[in-house]
């Protein structure tokens, strides 16, 4: 099976090598592989909250677009779209925004470092922050829970978010009793290198220190490399490769044996400026074939919203279905044409969905008892009992214990539960980490499930 691997770019800004390197580079190598289902989209929805320069957001779109295409991503193969190309982002954010618990928005990095600023400097506590920016982790909950993404690769400054969408997308399941969503995950490059910029300090446009990927060509790729900080050593004096900024960019770059050399080169006493030489020309040789189709890409804007089309329409074969299931399990189904006009009202549809007990005797002639999920998986096996009332009994029990008063143990192999200190019932072996995850889910919604019908 495929790992489904989900990523949004923010379009604000224009690509450096930072981004290159630590976010471009690393996605389309992960696109080529067998086992990656690849979604890649610009989060254009999302760059609305951090600007409102309705030029700056059109030409970061198109830069950003034309920069993955010559990077070499294949639209083919990967789902390239843009946000803001998808009605069905928007509309599962306020399904989302209905189960979110304000009191965890509250809890925000960006909102309450927001809100901090405010409170240093005397403000109200909310002055000048929009509710587009408490939203902001709705909103990527969203891009993530509507394609069904295992993996989601991000920086570290994203893993609250992450751990939001998994949040909301359990909310949602518990909720509306069914597993909607694949709760995602956090995928953390830790071999990706976080470059540094012209200053030392990481490579960030908010840093005012990047390197430009394609724009102003060569010639000002060449420029930025000669303002890097250096020391102040002179030629012929040994450099210290591992302070200097110039030598982590280049090693980003270049193969094993190229660092290498360039590391004795710089012991040796290369000059700054010689070394910056030798740091535009290594990078101008990975750089300048790509620059050649970004160009192209960029005189033909057509072409490139032909394939955001085409991306956007393989999007929505998946997330079209989505939501329409989304809708009729909310109640929002057309009306005359639903399930609910020839089917008996809520009591009934409910009892269609509840887990269920199935009693048996095994081949000593003991009886047990497993107990289903509503869609028919096994959740529990019971221990054999002599006597059917007992297995009658624990069943009772079950049914108005709720997940919250059940004591999982959970083993290498599988959970088993725990009533007043005795193991009465065991879960399947699950197959992996994923599947006990899903297995727990499961297993506190059916008894949960229960429990609310009792
Ligand atoms: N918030 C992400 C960032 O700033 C961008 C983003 C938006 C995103 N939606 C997403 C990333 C969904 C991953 C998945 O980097």
């Amino acid at each position: 099976m495929q790992t489904r691997v989900l990523t949004g770019i923010t379009t604000t800004g224009t690509p450096h090598l930072g981004n290159y390197v630590g976010a471009i580079r690393p996605a389309v190598e992960a696109s080529r592989r067998a086992d990656v289902d690849a979604f890649y989209f610009m989060a254009d929805y999302h760059a609305l909250i951090k600007s409102d320069d309705a030029a700056r957001i059109e030409r970061s779109r198109l830069e950003i677009a034309a920069t993955w295409l010559a990077a070499g991503l294949d639209p083919q193969r990967v789902t390239f779209y843009r946000q803001s190309d998808i009605p069905e982002i928007p509309e599962l954010t306020w399904f989302l925004t209905c189960v979110a618990a304000k009191g965890m928005l509250n809890r925000a990095h960006a909102y309450k470092a927001a809100v901090d600023r405010n409170t240093e400097t005397g403000e109200d506590a909310d002055a000048g922050i929009t509710a587009g920016l408490y939203m902001y982790p709705v909103l990527m909950a969203a891009d993530i829970l509507a394609f069904d993404a295992h993996k989601v690769p991000v920086g570290r400054d994203q893993i609250q978010h992450i751990e939001m969408a998994r949040d909301l997308g359990q909310r949602f399941n518990h909720i509306h009793g069914r597993e909607f969503f694949v709760l995602p995950e956090a995928l953390i490059e830790e071999q990706v290198a976080t470059l540094p910029g012209l200053d030392g300090r990481k490579m960030s446009k908010s840093y005012d220190n990047t390197i430009p990927l394609f724009a102003g060509g060569k010639k000002q790729l060449r420029e930025t490399i000669m303002r890097i900080v250096t020391d102040s050593r002179l030629p012929g004096e040994p450099k210290d490769p591992d302070s200097a900024a110039l030598f982590t960019i280049f090693r980003a770059f270049a193969s094993e044996a190229e660092t290498t050399a360039f590391r004795q080169a710089l012991l040796d006493g290369l000059g700054w400026g010689d070394a910056k030489q030798v740091l535009y020309e290594r990078i101008e040789t990975d750089v300048a074939p790509m620059r050649e189709r970004y160009e192209a890409f960029m005189a033909d804007p057509a072409a490139i919203e032909a394939i955001l089309q085409q991306g956007a329409q393989k999007a929505r074969a998946i997330a079209t279905p989505k939501l329409a299931a989304l809708r009729d399990a909310l109640g929002l189904r057309s009306a005359g044409t639903s399930a609910t006009t020839t089917a008996p009202p809520k009591t009934a549809t409910k009892q269609d969905k509840m887990p269920r007990f199935a009693s048996f005797r095994d081949a000593d002639g003991k009886f047990r008892f497993r107990l289903f999920s509503a869609e028919g998986e096994e959740l529990l096996l019971s221990i054999p009992f002599a006597d059917p009332k007992a297995a009658g009994a624990l069943q009772k029990r079950l049914k108005t214990l709720g997940a919250a008063a059940a004591v999982l143990q959970i083993q290498p192999q599988g959970m088993i539960l725990d009533l007043d200190g005795v193991q009465v019932a065991s879960t399947p072996d699950y197959r992996d980490a994923q599947s006990r995850d899903q297995a727990l889910v499961q297993l506190r919604q059916a008894l949960d499930q229960l429990a609310a019908q009792d």
